[in-house]
Formats: structure tokens, sequence, C-alpha cells
């Protein structure tokens, strides 16, 4: 892919993501049709919009998990063709998914590693080395202020909402990615969750990482983005700054009622 358009480069150059023109469809239903999205370095991006608007869609668009009928994406100044989210991940994209977290089978370290276990040799063959995993899982997740965890070789599926935000948000930082994406990770949580959930994103970006936080909820994200992308019907709809905007005209703007 050669881009030779000044302005363009600057952009990706500019830019921790910078997607064109992306359309994605399902069968005859057309999820996203052009939408244009970009995320700044060190940038925490909002992205908002109703039920069935492309918000989900767009980011799975971009750490690989749905392929695009058209449009390019780029990521890091280069172009991204991630074909899995494995891929992405390995570029530096982690993502907590609002309807496949973690896996719920497995244990607490196992899901913090996911795709990247660490092995061990033993005699000929190789082994999964489930001691230092259980011990960098367990540190790391301390860091991020998971305390009252049993052991990291039970199953996930009695972790609580925010726990399982945590994991994703530790294994970010642990494997040094550059961009954290979190689908709704306050959708099922409580009052106190939200705000440590919400605090870990604020921390996320002091240490150097652009997010992007998929929420419904305008004051939430309010006082954690720095700008805000609307989405409606697959396509754009608002592109805000914090500083031109409030959260009572964000919901307005969600709502299709303002157009920004
Ligand atoms: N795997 C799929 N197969 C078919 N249609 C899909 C699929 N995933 C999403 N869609 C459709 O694409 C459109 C966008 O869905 P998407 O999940 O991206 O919306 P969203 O903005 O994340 O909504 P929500 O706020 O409810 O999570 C919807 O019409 C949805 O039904
Ligand atoms: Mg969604």
């Amino acid at each position: 892919m050669i881009v030779n358009n000044p302005e363009k480069i600057k952009l990706i150059k500019d830019n921790l993501v910078y997607m064109e023109d992306i359309v994605v469809k399902f069968g005859k239903v057309v999820a996203l049709n052009g939408v244009n999205f970009r995320v700044g370095k060190n940038e925490v991006v909002g992205l908002l919009g109703d039920n069935g608007a492309g918000k989900s869609t767009l980011i799975k668009s971009l750490n690989g998990y749905h392929r695009i009928s058209a449009g390019n994406i780029y990521f890091d100044g280069k172009h991204a063709d991630f074909t899995s989210p494995k891929d992405a991940r390995d570029a530096g994209i982690e993502t907590a998914y609002q309807d496949l977290a973690l896996v719920n089978l497995m244990s607490i370290s196992r899901n913090f590693f996911l795709g990247r276990e660490l092995q061990r040799n033993f005699l000929f063959m190789k082994l999964l080395d489930m001691r230092r995993m259980d011990e960098i899982a367990a540190r790391s997740l301390k860091e991020v202020g998971l305390r009252n965890i049993r052991a990291m070789h039970e199953t996930v599926n009695f972790l609580s909402g925010g726990e399982r935000q945590a994991i994703a948000i530790g294994r970010a930082n642990f494997f040094g990615a550059k961009l954290l994406i979190l689908d709704e990770p306050t959708a099922a949580l409580s009052v106190t969750e939200t705000e440590w959930v919400l605090r870990l994103v604020k921390e996320a970006k002091e240490s150097g990482l652009a997010v992007i936080l998929i929420s419904h909820n305008a004051y939430e994200v309010f006082g954690v983005a720095d700008r805000f992308v609307v989405l409606q019907h697959g396509e754009n709809y608002a592109d805000i700054k914090k500083e031109e905007t409030n959260p009572e005209e964000l919901i307005e703007v969600i709502a299709g009622r303002i157009k920004k």
C-alpha cells in the first residue's frame, strides 16, 4: 500500500489509529458504511452511539476479528492487515470485549496469558510454565488493584465484571500494549467497580497508552475521555473534543437530536 498524499501521510504518522472509509457487511446488513476513525497517540477516545450503531463492529474490524469489505486501517504508522485478534495483540492492541471478554473455563492466569503462554522445556517436550505464569499474573493483577482474588489457577467464571476488566487492563500493562480497547467495560458493574475501572483507564493513559472506551453512559465517559466519536446507523455522526461539549449535550448527540 503506497500512500503519496503528504497530508494523509502526516495523519497516519501523527495518529496511533487511522481508519478510513471502513465498510463491514454481514450478509445483506451493512454494519459500517464508510466510517472514518482515528485515535491520537496517548489519547482516550469515547466511542458512543445507540444500540446497533456499529461501535463493536468498528473495534472488531480494527483488531482483526472482522474482515473489512472496503477501507484502510493504519496502526502505529503502518498499514495494518490483522487477520486475527492475536495478530493485533502482537502489534500492541489489547481488547476487552463486551460479549467474549474471557474464556470462562480457563484459569485466571491462562486468561491473562491467552495466546502468549510461557513454556518450559521438560525432557524433549515443551510444557506450559504454569508456575511462572501464575506468579506474573498475580503480580500484574495486584498492580491494577485486584486484591482479593483467591488463586491464579481458579477459573474465571466466578469473577465479577470489574475483575474481568482488570485482567484485560493488567494484561495490556504487562505486555506493553499501545492501545487498550474496552467495549462497555462498566455495563454490568456496581458503582464502586465502575469507579475502579474508570480510574484504571486514567492510569492507562498516564502510563502512555491510548484507549478506546465504548459506553452508553455519557457522564461516565465524559470524566475520562479526551474526545468523543459518535456513530449512528453505521456512519459517522459526530466527532467532538471534550472542551467543546458537556455530558448533557453528548446525550442529545447520541440520541440524534443534535448534530455536531
Ligand atoms: N456477527 C454479526 N452478524 C450479523 N450482524 C451483525 C453481527 N455483528 C453485528 N451485526 C449487526 O451490525 C450492526 C452493528 O452492530 P454492533 O454490534 O457493532 O453495534 P453496537 O454499536 O456495538 O451496539 P451495542 O451498543 O448494542 O453493543 C447491528 O445491526 C448488528 O445487528
Ligand atoms: Mg456493542
